[in-house]
């Protein structure tokens, strides 16, 4: 057979596969009932096409536009579906142990193989089994009764952001210049989990600059997740590119100066957590090290310094950007600022007192509510958090025609942002109104429902056994910045 006559074959064999492939995914796949776009039941270059190029991020507010025409169950991917239904939330995000949730390869697959970047941290594990003995190693050290011993770690950076914003604001007067809150903010977090977690604060509350270059890296670095997702093999292999390749592409600079960061701190730490003596030092390496739960074949340098990573990244933006978006929304709105400074003045009469502890701080209802309603509106972690049930069907009860069934096996997932953003849950979802959260005792039964519905269905810290662990943490750091 000569050349000419192979190539037509050749591509009636290609054709004929992309048929028969479309035609099982469109008709024959186990969620061919779930309504939705053909284009995304065909291929995941649909999700790409909204998240990578030539849109970039854009996938979740999609999602918005395809619940509007296909209902509160969408088929977004050959084997995905997105649910927008609060009242299936934990369904979908379970605590019950017995009833299993992986991660989806889907989503969380890419991080697989990327080493010291973050595979083998808790957040990046996929299957359940061996998440549960990694999330012992460092949960103990983020428990509530941890994170009110190490209270002190927290309140000294608190002082020392008063300090770097009284500098600032000094200097700022001269030069006629803005203080920028998100970077502040997030220079505060990241010097609480640096000092928290690691034992060793990275100052960036005592730089000039407010460690922005961090910041931008952080950030910047974020950016990869999109593009890792879609091309896994790439963006794994891009990360162990020579740096002369690498000194070419701003993300590629900024993820590893970001790694780099990291890695200072977790071989500091690494190094103390063997040293036996840990009085007032104790970090979360000693956690993990000392943790009879995780496997000493688990309590190897990369791995850690893959928690290190995720501790360090997670534990600043998401803080620091809710904690700028509350500055915002009080200052933007006088009555607010005005009834939260009433609240808190008591506590801390003047300028020396001492911070009070937290456990106070969370008895205060107006302040409480203020950062209920930063947290709904900071959507610090909003995106869809995919899973998969690997050993029982769910079945959604409210699909436009009936109950529909996700197959075990199937990935699904609900994004925060659209259960923060429900107007049935949270009216006029897009103002600031910390009163949704407050009950008072002179209220309607309906109103107290509305405030009941709203705090129940308030999800920024996910739920189920793959919820934050860092959220006591967090709290601790949302309550104490305003007594300043
Ligand atoms: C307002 C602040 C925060 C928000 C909104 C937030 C949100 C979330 C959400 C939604 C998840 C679940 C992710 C998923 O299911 O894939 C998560 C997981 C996680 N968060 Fe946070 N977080 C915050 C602060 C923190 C802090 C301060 C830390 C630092 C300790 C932290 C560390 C983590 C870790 C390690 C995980 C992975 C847990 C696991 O998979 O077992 N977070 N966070």
């Amino acid at each position: 057979m000569d050349s000419i006559s192979v190539i037509p074959l050749i591509i009636t064999a290609l054709l004929l596969y992309i048929s028969v492939g479309a035609v099982r995914r469109l008709y024959f796949s186990r969620i061919s009932h779930v309504p939705g776009p053909k284009l995304a039941a065909l291929t995941y270059l649909y999700q790409r096409y909204w998240d990578v190029w030539p849109c970039s991020g854009q996938f979740m507010f999609h999602t918005i536009e395809l619940h509007k025409r296909y209902g509160p169950i969408v088929r977004v991917g050959p084997d995905e579906v997105h649910i927008d239904d609060a009242s299936f939330y934990s369904e979908c995000y379970p605590s019950s142990i017995i009833r299993r949730r992986d991660k989806s390869p889907l989503q969380f697959g890419w991080y697989q193989g990327t080493g010291e970047f973050s595979d083998g941290s808790s957040f990046s594990t996929l299957a359940n089994q061996l998440h549960r003995s990694r999330r012992a190693g460092i949960a103990p050290f983020f428990s509530k009764q941890m994170v009110r011993d190490l209270e002190p770690r927290v309140k000294d950076k608190v002082l020392r952001l008063r300090a770097a914003l009284l500098r600032h604001s000094k200097a700022i007067h001269k030069e006629e210049q803005l203080v920028d809150m998100n970077n502040a903010m997030s220079a505060l977090t990241m010097d609480v989990i640096s000092e928290y977690a690691f034992g060793r604060s990275i100052g960036a509350l005592d730089r000039p600059d407010l460690a922005k270059p961090y910041n931008d890296a952080l950030r910047e670095s974020m950016k990869i997740h999109p593009f890792g997702r879609a091309f896994p093999a790439l963006a794994r292999n891009l990360i162990y590119l020579p740096q002369w390749i690498t000194n070419h592409s701003p993300l590629l600079v900024a993820s590893e100066g970001f790694q780099n960061i990291v890695k200072d701190l977790s071989t500091k730490a690494f190094a103390d957590a063997h040293n036996t003596d840990t009085r007032g030092k104790r970090t979360v390496l000693h956690s993990i090290l000392q943790s009879p739960e995780v496997p000493e074949s688990e309590k190897t340098f990369p791995r850690i310094n893959a928690e290190g990573v995720i501790l360090f990244g997670a534990g600043t933006e998401t803080t620091g950007r809710t904690l700028a978006i509350t500055i915002l929304h009080i200052l933007a709105d006088p009555s607010i600022h005005a009834r939260l400074l009433e609240e808190l003045r008591p506590l801390i009469p003047s300028y020396q007192a001492p911070l009070p502890p937290v456990s106070q701080l969370e008895a205060l209802p107006f302040l409480t509510a203020v950062i209920n309603e930063g947290l709904r509106m900071g959507h610090g972690a909003c995106g869809r958090l995919s899973r998969i049930a690997p050993d029982e069907n769910l079945v959604f009860p409210n699909g436009l025609k009936g109950p529909v069934i996700i197959p075990a096996g199937t990935t699904f997932s609900q994004s925060s942002y659209l259960i923060h953003t429900n107007q049935e849950i949270y009216p006029d979802p897009f103002n600031f109104r910390p009163e949704r959260f407050l009950s008072s005792e002179n209220a309607t039964d309906a109103e107290n429902e509305a405030v009941n519905r709203a705090k129940a269905n308030l999800v920024p810290f996910g739920r189920g056994t793959r919820a934050c662990v860092g959220l006591n943490l967090a709290y601790s750091e949302l309550y104490l910045p305003w007594l300043q």
